[in-house]
């Protein structure tokens, strides 16, 4: 906040609206001012999106969809998990988009698939073929004109047991109870303890070690989402902001390792199953949009 103090009230606001500082978000300033001083984490600047770039995204946001929306009618036992990579590279390119995952930081696939006790970072293989009672999380993330999209569902194949049907569900149920929470000057906590208890009250653990992002204008931004944190705590939620909410839950212990080999793929380490729904959310005004699930 000590970068908005310097800007004079009769200059251009930060946000690049053209209007004077004064009377675009000199008070938006402020009140974010007073909670830091109250001792809260606050948003910088560089993460509050403007209305042009929450447009931009959404664009890619529509691409994302589209890939999850088309899978969901194509997925089925027998399926490899390199096929779901080759769609989600072709449905991309096809759009004028890139896919995100490919090579950033030398992931070598177009979207993540992670099957049963994979927690994420799945690689597509066409030696993972799909089998009847698997649950698998497709990850897939867009770049559209230099605007990130970035959302996963779970797929349950043929027929599965309902203790898996019910880790998926109550999953799912996690990310929603979590979004109750997300409203302009709350606290990234007070999602983050609603996730965290609604899968400990059914008996799940969270993964503490992987979260959720600032989205949009980069893959990762700030902040870091956790979901073991508390109500009131952590960063201060603000009209602007996008994050993800990606809780990865297990059924068993919430301890995972990650393969020795491809240091990539994350495993939970007692061979349990996990599962995982990732949205991206924008803080409005009046409460959130949900821009990309
Ligand atoms: N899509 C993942 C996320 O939700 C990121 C995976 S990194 C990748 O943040 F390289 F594996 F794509
Ligand atoms: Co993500």
């Amino acid at each position: 906040m000590n970068m908005a103090k310097q800007i004079g009230r009769n200059e251009p606001c930060w946000c690049g609206s053209g209007r004077k500082y004064k009377v675009c978000h000199a008070s938006f300033d402020e009140k974010i001012h007073s909670f830091e001083e109250a001792g809260h984490i606050v948003p910088p600047h560089k993460i509050i999106k403007t209305p042009a770039q929450v447009e931009k995204i959404k664009e890619s946001c529509v691409i994302n969809i589209a890939i999850l929306d088309y899978l969901e009618t194509v997925i089925r036992p027998g399926m490899n998990t390199a096929e779901i990579d080759k769609i989600v590279y072709e449905m991309t390119t096809e759009r004028g988009a890139v896919p995100a995952p490919l090579h950033y930081e030398g992931f070598p696939y177009s979207v993540c698939t992670s099957v049963n006790e994979q927690v994420c970072h799945g690689f597509p293989s066409k030696d993972v073929v799909l089998q009847e009672g698997d649950i698998v999380n497709v990850d897939c993330s867009t770049i559209l004109n230099g605007f990130y999209s970035d959302s996963s569902r779970m797929f349950c194949i043929g027929d599965v047991s309902p203790e898996k049907k019910k880790l998926v569900e109550v999953t799912k149920e996690c990310v929603e109870k979590g979004l109750e929470q997300v409203k302009p000057w709350g606290f990234l906590g007070d999602m983050g303890q609603a996730v965290h208890d609604h899968a400990e009250a059914n008996g799940y653990t969270v993964v503490r070690e992987i979260g959720g992002h600032g989205v949009g204008l980069e893959f990762h931004e700030e902040p870091w989402v956790g979901y073991n944190s508390r109500k009131g705590e952590e960063m201060l939620m603000v009209p602007g902001m996008i994050f993800t909410i990606e809780p990865m839950v297990n059924m068993g212990k919430q301890a995972i390792c990650t393969d020795s080999h491809n240091h990539w793929e994350v495993y939970t380490k007692d061979h349990m199953p996990s599962a995982q729904w990732e949205i991206m959310v924008l803080v409005t005004e009046e409460g959130h949009e949900v821009l990309c699930w």
